[in-house]
């Protein structure tokens, strides 16, 4: 048997661990319906305001059309009816078994979608292991998925950066902002509580941004001394930033 097979398998081994206990106690409860009836079903004026923007951002992309994606936490395929006919190719990527089978279930619509059921913790293992090649790829992490990461967040920005940096590609990272949490983001969280729990006052931190509710959910919003130091540990040439009371979205790219 030769290394780069012992590799996989070993990777893949170590991938199911993961996977099983997440599936067990750890993944918060996403849910694909109801995450639906909460961010495109509502018409809430700065969730679509955000996904307006987000958009505007990606199609705004020169050479978009010969761009492979890489959607790091996909959910279950928000972007795609909008992006996919836009692009050469999506490779969307989600751990959540809930969330991972409507995704599956849009992605079979379009022919340059390919989804992965993956921890995006493990960017470049998974997709070297995945045999995906990409070139000058736009990496995305959308609506705050870095704040609800399962897993290490640090090590999902530490993987963009590599992939970014060894294809010479581009990402849009969009955050929620820790200023809106005390307002906004709890209006939010008290109409999206039958999905991530009701919030519970006394484990949220405000200042630090951080949400708990009932239920075990929690949820990172971003400080802007963070954010600064997440640009810093990406690196890369900034190329746009867009920025509101309640979100902040980064557009970078490497050379
Ligand atoms: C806040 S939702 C956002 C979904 C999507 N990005 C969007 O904008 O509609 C975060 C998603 O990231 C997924 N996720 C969280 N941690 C992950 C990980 N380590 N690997 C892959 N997916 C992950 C969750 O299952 C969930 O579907």
């Amino acid at each position: 048997m030769n290394n780069n097979f012992t590799g996989i398998m070993f990777y893949c081994k170590v991938r199911e661990i993961r996977l099983l206990l997440n599936m067990n106690n750890i993944m918060r409860n996403f849910n694909a319906k109801q995450y639906y009836k909460l961010f495109e079903d509502w018409d809430d004026p700065v969730i679509k305001s955000h996904e307006k923007d987000e958009f505007k951002l990606i199609r705004e992309i020169k050479n978009l059309e010969k761009k492979t994606i890489i959607d790091l936490g996909a959910g279950y395929g928000r972007i795609l009816k909008t992006v996919s006919p836009l692009v050469k190719q999506i490779v969307g990527i989600d751990v959540n078994p809930e969330m991972f089978k409507e995704l599956e279930k849009r992605a079979n619509v379009y022919p340059n979608v390919t989804v992965l059921k993956e921890d995006v913790t493990y960017l470049s293992k998974l997709l070297k292991a995945r045999n995906i090649v990409v070139h000058k790829p736009l990496l995305l992490c959308l609506q705050n998925t870095l704040g609800t990461i399962e897993g290490d967040w640090q090590k999902v920005l530490q993987g963009m950066k590599k992939v970014g940096k060894k294809y010479q590609g581009e990402i849009i990272l969009s955050l929620y902002r820790q200023q809106a949490l005390r307002d906004w983001g709890l209006m939010t969280y008290y109409h999206g509580s039958t999905m991530n729990g009701e919030p519970d006052l006394s484990k949220c931190n405000f200042d630090k941004g951080w949400f708990e509710s009932k239920t075990g959910y929690t949820s990172k919003w971003w400080t802007d001394e963070e954010i600064k130091k997440l640009q810093e540990l990406l690196g890369g040439e900034n190329l746009q930033e867009i920025k509101t009371a309640q979100y902040y979205i980064i557009y970078l790219k490497y050379s």
